[in-house]
């Protein structure tokens, strides 16, 4: 374990018998993540694996119309998002494929996306103490798996929050590596009025972890490319959200409670002023 920035927390762990097991115990984890951190956790989940994951995926995509009405949440869909948020005015424009329905996918991507979906699953039960599987619920929060894809030239996604509960922890995984397959745009967060940008720090394999409640962000990817949704070059992550699509919104306030919750005040005084 190792602090590379401040509230920047890198954990190491093992990938054995397809299950995510870190250095310190999952309520460790957690505490850090509350307290609250940025942790990324180091899976060691093969190259390969997260590669065939971003192929597999848009190989559905290819012969799966992309979705154009409102989210159903009862599908496996896919959609080029360029859109401004409702309630929290936050902008975003990237190419999501959201997997409500995992369960229901043809051999053998489904095979290949459960090689992630799998252990990130049990990754997260294990820190939220839950025991949670997939599958669709009508009265209920329930899991909503989706591999993103931020084309290059411009994709990004504006600051916004989520209610901690039930998620309780953010999950990204990035499947694919910053630096060879992209160069620019990364998860950004704002704690104690200190910003945090993890553009550069999370590797292939990686997984970062945030408390659910704090305002986030993706930094754009450079303007210098040209952008093109069909172009699969780009920065690739697969994220786990748990939540029921039809319980009320995060309000259009920025929650702020967790700042009690913090113990002590890390190291000095905060620098960056939003
Ligand atoms: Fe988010």
């Amino acid at each position: 374990m190792k602090e590379v920035a401040k509230y920047l927390i890198k954990v190491d762990a093992e990938f054995k018998d397809g299950q995510i097991v870190p250095e310190i115990p999952f309520e460790e984890v957690m505490r850090l993540v509350n307290e609250p951190n940025i942790v990324i956790i180091k899976t060691g989940i093969p190259e390969e694996t997260l590669r065939s994951v971003i192929s597999a995926t848009r190989a559905w995509a290819d012969k799966t119309p992309a979705a154009e009405g409102p989210d159903t949440f009862d599908n496996n869909q896919h959609k080029q998002r360029l859109h401004i948020a409702k309630i929290q005015q936050a902008p975003q424009l990237f190419h999501d494929h959201t997997f409500d329905a995992i369960l229901d996918l043809e051999e053998p991507t489904k095979q290949t996306l459960m090689k992630v979906f799998t252990p990130l699953r049990q990754f997260w039960n294990n820190l939220t103490g839950n025991n949670e599987e997939y599958g669709i619920r009508k009265d209920g929060p329930f899991f909503h798996p989706q591999v993103t894809h931020y084309p290059l030239g411009g994709s990004f996604f504006g600051r916004h929050w989520h209610p901690l509960n039930p998620q309780k922890v953010g999950t990204i995984l990035a499947l694919n590596q910053y630096g060879k397959d992209y160069n620019s745009g990364g998860t950004g967060y704002v704690i104690n009025d200190h910003i945090v940008e993890t553009e550069g720090y999370q590797d292939m394999g990686d997984i970062i972890l945030f408390r659910y409640d704090l305002p986030h962000w993706v930094s754009p990817s450079s303007f210098a490319d040209r952008f093109s949704w069909e172009d699969p070059a780009g920065r690739w992550v697969a994220i786990l959200p748990f939540y029921d699509p039809w319980a009320k919104p995060a309000d259009k306030d920025e929650p702020q409670g967790w700042k009690a919750q913090i113990q002590t005040a890390k190291n000095a005084p905060t620098e960056a002023v939003v």
